[in-house]
């Protein structure tokens, strides 16, 4: 069996697909997990989902992003063709945690550990990222870079260079609790409306982007210094930026200030936007009030975590 993290966009969400830099977030204890097993003789990959609430022969839809990725693979690595693969997830869907990234990853871990290959991380974040573009038509990279690798990424895109990706130090561990506002958005949707406005008004949208872009540089000076109550207002600054942009919702924004009233150090959305999940940053001590103001502010599910300082 092989497995792959949820992800959290830190900072930098939207702007990253234009070219700034983003921060990005593994959440190890929230995972995905698939597992080959021999299939009968002539039946090709079978994907079992049953989370999804589905199972497909892959070469009965080849072109359905996964389908396409165990072809690719399979066809690649030259690896058994007769094998179904099991896919498990505890990531909720079109959430703004990376669902459909860390179930690609944990497909092709398992894959190519079945064809005893050993390729660089890397690899499989780029193998994981032609699915993500059959998911979402235009990602930045950023998803399956950070599931892929496991670790706080700064992440960039360059004209003509492959992206810039950097680990990102953190000096004191961070405490954040994550609230989900129980609406499902895909993320191809708020991508798509976003490029839309920024061809309708590039310089305004530019103009947005840079000022993202700086928050997330001011992020990164103040991770690696451990200073987290510098990182609160930042934070803050960046969800005003992304409704800005246009991508907050009522829920996601009462979610926000219920945080932010509550006690918490800094708040925004995290990932795509107009529904998933937010987060909120605080010390330990407090994560437990927190969460119950978002479930009292209408939070479908809370959950804290702690990212651990780098070594
Ligand atoms: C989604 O997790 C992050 C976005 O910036 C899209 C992307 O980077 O591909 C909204």
């Amino acid at each position: 069996m092989a497995t792959a993290p949820a992800k959290l966009i830190l900072c930098g969400e939207h702007a990253v697909v234009y070219g700034r830099p983003a921060i990005a977030l593994p959440l190890t204890d929230l995972r995905a997990t698939a597992t080959v097993t021999p299939a009968p003789a002539g039946s090709g990959p079978i994907i079992r989902a049953p989370d999804l609430g589905g199972q497909w022969r892959v070469t009965e839809c080849p072109n359905e992003p996964l389908s396409a990725l165990v072809l690719k693979i399979v066809e690649q690595f030259h690896i058994p063709t007769d094998i179904e693969i099991t896919i498990h997830s505890a990531i909720p869907i079109a959430s703004g945690m990376g669902s459909g990234a860390a179930i690609a990853t944990a497909i092709v871990r398992e894959l190519l550990a079945v064809g005893g290959h050993t390729v660089p991380t890397a690899t499989i974040a780029e193998l994981v990222y032609e699915s993500e573009r059959g998911y979402h038509g235009t990602p930045s990279g950023i998803d399956n870079t950070v599931v892929a690798f496991e670790q706080p990424i700064w992440f960039q895109r360059r004209p003509s260079l492959p992206p810039l990706i950097e680990p990102v130090t953190i000096g004191t561990p961070l405490t954040l609790v994550i609230g989900d506002s129980g609406v499902r958005s895909p993320t191809r949707l708020p991508v798509g409306a976003v490029r839309e406005r920024w061809q309708a008004e590039p310089e305004r949208y530019e103009a947005l982007f840079d000022q993202v872009g700086e928050i997330v540089t001011a992020a990164r000076t103040v991770l690696a210094q451990g200073d987290v109550a510098a990182l609160g207002p930042l934070l803050d600054a960046n969800h005003a930026l992304l409704c800005e942009i246009g991508v907050s919702s009522p829920e996601l924004n009462r979610l926000t200030d219920a945080a932010r009233a509550a006690g918490a150090l800094g708040a925004k959305l995290a990932g795509a936007g107009w529904g998933g999940v937010m987060l909120a940053l605080t010390t330990p001590e407090h994560a437990a009030t927190i969460a119950g103001a978002l479930r009292a502010a209408g939070a479908a599910n809370t959950l804290v975590t702690t990212i651990a300082a780098t070594g």
